[in-house]
């Protein structure tokens, strides 16, 4: 099972901005709970205990503010700053000390993942011992991301970045796993024309040995890049109504943390202090009663 995973956090938030000038996209509320709870709750789901948060430079104490050291959620969480947005898959270069020898899963900071079989698709990827795996999902519009091409076995046969032409509507999702050959493979990687390293020649160099794996969140599942001013406020507005509807938090972190049982009782009166007097707390307090 992976037990480790990643946390971009960082990025220059153009599409955002001004909203992003003075605080990071990450911080920003999605409904009732900043936008990083959703992609650390996926990573909890995954039960990946071990996480690295990458953040932009200057900003791990606002980060340390907000999440700690992960105890309060039987979690363990490391800091690392990213001088300058230089791609993801720097995040494995500046990742190196904290994956070691083994694999681990990346997710992107403003990705926000919505699934009935979610949960039970996630456990199947951290199994992943070779090669990688990317959470695919058919979209309306792949000229705006980078999409994958399956055969009828489902395997990957070809990846394109923002298709001009009619090529593939699966697109390649901000939730990934990774053997540790990533270390090195991101290393190989050269900047593109916008001095990125870019996260489809990564994977290109898995599906050119044959080692590029699909899984998906399913048909009625949601993924929204809340990166983007639209999907934004769409984001806001599913938790706000799915909340409201089935009476329970999305991207509660205690709640995870006591479902996986990596927590008692006495750490969520912890988290309660923490909180202080708000809604939120008020949900954590009726899961201990
Ligand atoms: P993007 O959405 O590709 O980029 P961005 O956040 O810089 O935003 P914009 O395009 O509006 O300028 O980034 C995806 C996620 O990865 C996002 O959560 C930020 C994070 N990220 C990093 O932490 N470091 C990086 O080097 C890059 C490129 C992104």
């Amino acid at each position: 099972m992976i037990k480790k995973g990643i946390i971009l956090s960082g990025g220059h938030g153009t599409r955002m901005s001004p909203l992003t000038k003075a605080v990071n996209k990450q911080l920003l509320p999605i409904y009732d709970k900043p936008l990083i709870y959703y992609s650390l709750s996926i990573l909890m789901m995954a039960k990946i205990k071990e996480i690295l948060i990458i953040v932009n430079k200057g900003q791990i104490d606002l980060y340390k503010k907000l999440l700690l050291n992960g105890n309060n959620l039987g979690i363990k969480i490391e800091y690392k700053e990213q001088k300058y947005p230089k791609g993801l898959p720097d995040a494995f270069i500046l990742g190196k000390k904290f994956i070691g020898k083994k694999n681990v899963a990346l997710i992107l900071g403003d990705n926000f993942f919505y699934g009935k079989s979610l949960v039970s698709k996630l456990l199947k990827s951290s199994k992943l011992k070779k090669g990688a795996e990317v959470f695919l999902h058919k979209v309306n519009n792949p000229k705006l991301f980078g999409v994958a091409k399956l055969n009828s076995k489902k395997e990957i046969i070809g990846i394109k970045e923002k298709p001009k032409k009619k090529y593939s509507n699966l697109a390649i999702t901000g939730l990934y796993f990774f053997d540790n050959q990533v270390v090195k493979l991101s290393k190989s990687l050269k900047p593109s024309k916008r001095k990125e390293l870019e996260i489809t020649d990564l994977l290109r160099k898995y599906q050119l040995k044959n080692q590029l794996f699909s899984n998906d969140i399913g048909k009625k599942g949601f993924w929204l890049d809340a990166g983007s001013m639209e999907d934004y406020y769409k984001t806001i507005k599913f938790v706000g109504s799915i909340q409201k509807k089935k009476k329970k938090y999305i991207g509660c972190l205690e709640e995870i943390a006591l479902k996986n049982k990596w927590i008692s009782k006495k750490h969520i009166i912890s988290s309660i202090k923490f909180y202080g007097n708000c809604d939120y707390s008020n949900y954590l307090k009726k899961l201990i009663n």
